[in-house]
């Protein structure tokens, strides 16, 4: 479905990407794991369309992403959670919510999509009039996650969904990312919090300085002496 080959990335002329190569089928669920400035959010940003992309490829059923704007590419079926979830926080969760259907395309069905939001996260309609900002950070996470699902997406990018959350909220963050996934929804997700999302997603991806060192399925990588021993404090 989403696949990125010999991908080259970064800032000006400075190189965060090295020649990745991922792919995401559909309904499955995948992670990037990597520790702070391997390059996870630069992925993320790179796949959206938010840089331009030095040499390789992305594209998404068959539709070449790197020259397509990234207007067009939230139109393709990919919905971006950004790092620090960026929600509008003096406007309510409702206006947050409609936000994510900015563009006509997706204006035509805001009402339904708003309910298939609200009925994901009945605790987002009970807060649908409060202003976004005055939530806890698990709530927020919920808030960004719905919007970026009202534009129907194909495929969910979250990036750190757990970052700065209790560690009480992050397992409801990842128990929300199960939810997703059994709704059929395919996703990719970058995160630090390696034990947690092994847990939910189906493979892994590890991004170090840049390039990817290992790959392979949750079961694996968790069983791995390597793995356990950098990232699991084994
Ligand atoms: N806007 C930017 N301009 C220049 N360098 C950046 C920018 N954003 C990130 N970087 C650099 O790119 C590298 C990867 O960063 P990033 O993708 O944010 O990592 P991660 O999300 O894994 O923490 C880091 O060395 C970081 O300093
Ligand atoms: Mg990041």
């Amino acid at each position: 479905m989403l696949r990125i080959s010999k991908l080259n990335a970064g800032y000006g002329s400075f190189q965060a990407l090295f020649n990745i190569d991922i792919e995401v089928n559909f309904g499955e669920a995948v992670a990037v794991i990597g520790p702070n400035g391997a390059g996870k959010t630069t992925l993320m940003r790179a796949v959206s369309g938010l840089i331009p992309v030095k040499s390789g490829s992305v594209d998404m059923e068959g539709v070449d992403l790197i020259n397509t704007p990234s207007h067009d590419i939230v139109k393709l079926g990919i919905a971006h959670v950004p790092e620090h979830r960026r929600l509008f926080p003096r406007m309510s969760v409702e206006d947050n919510m409609k936000m994510g259907s900015f563009s006509p395309q997706f204006r035509e069905k805001y009402a339904e999509r708003l309910e298939f939001v609200y009925n994901l996260f009945p605790r987002m309609k009970e807060r649908r009039n409060q202003l976004a900002g005055t939530m806890s950070g698990g709530e927020q996470q919920m808030c960004a996650i719905g919007r970026a699902l009202m534009s129907d997406p194909k495929i969910l990018l979250m990036d750190e969904p757990s970052a700065g959350l209790a560690p009480v909220i992050v397992q409801q963050v990842f128990e929300l990312i199960d939810k997703i996934k059994s709704d059929g929804l395919t996703v990719l997700i970058v995160e630090q919090n390696v034990k947690q999302v092994l847990k939910v997603v189906d493979r892994a991806y590890i991004l170090e300085a840049g390039s990817l060192r290992m790959q392979g399925s949750s079961k694996k990588l968790l069983g791995s002496k390597e793995v356990q021993k950098a990232y699991l404090g084994m």
